[in-house]
């Protein structure tokens, strides 16, 4: 399968990287097709809602010229995307916020009949490290991820919230496994 990352971490030797790390070996290793977008060194504007790209259903149609309609050409062409954030004040990176409000460029006429998607399909799933638990503290990031597929028409393929983190070496073996389970999940 041709898989995505968007890497969200702005750190690209940090806790996030880390464990995309282990997710992306297990990924290659499958013999999957991996590319990782470092998000950071994009330039990335947020959603204006102007709603142009409603206008042009069927190609994605945000009229901003910046990086991220190459973004979201490339997540067109994925079978599975893996968006990958730190948690800040409990919700995602604006890195990578930025580009999840412009998929709404990617379907039309959501909650109404003739409802579309350029991602209908897509298998999704996200990976979020913290320094806390996830009890008050992660539980909107992944509540948000879970709705986020009935506009795209996607599936949920997989979660995984690492907590407690302090540095990427003090990431241990039992997260290396959780890693490599949600690598072997997304893709089943
Ligand atoms: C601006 C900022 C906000 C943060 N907010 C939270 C938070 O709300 N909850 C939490 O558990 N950790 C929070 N953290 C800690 C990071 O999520 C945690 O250290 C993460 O693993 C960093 O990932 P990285 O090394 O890939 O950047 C915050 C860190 C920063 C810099």
């Amino acid at each position: 399968m041709k898989i995505t990352i968007l890497q969200g971490s702005a750190r690209k030797r940090g806790n996030t990287a880390r464990v995309l790390s282990w997710i992306e070996d297990e990924l290659v290793s499958m013999r999957h097709e991996v590319e990782t977008i470092y998000l950071n060194s994009k330039n990335l504007h947020g959603c204006m809602g102007c709603a142009k790209c409603k206008e042009k259903p069927d190609v994605i149609g945000c009229v901003q010229k910046d990086d991220v309609p190459e973004i979201l050409e490339k997540m067109i062409q994925s079978q599975v995307v893996i968006f990958s954030s730190p948690l800040y004040f409990w919700g995602l990176t604006a890195q990578i916020k930025a580009v999840i409000d412009r998929t709404y460029s990617l379907y039309t006429n959501y909650h109404q009949p003739g409802h579309a998607s350029l991602i209908k399909g897509q298998r999704q799933a996200l990976l979020v490290t913290g320094a806390g638990p996830y009890e008050n503290n992660a539980e909107g990031v992944f509540a948000a991820f879970g709705r986020m597929q009935n506009p795209h028409m996607a599936i949920n393929a997989g979660e995984l919230y690492i907590g407690s983190c302090t540095t990427p070496d003090q990431l241990n073996d039992s997260v290396q496994q959780k890693a490599i389970e949600f690598a072997r999940k997304i893709v089943a």
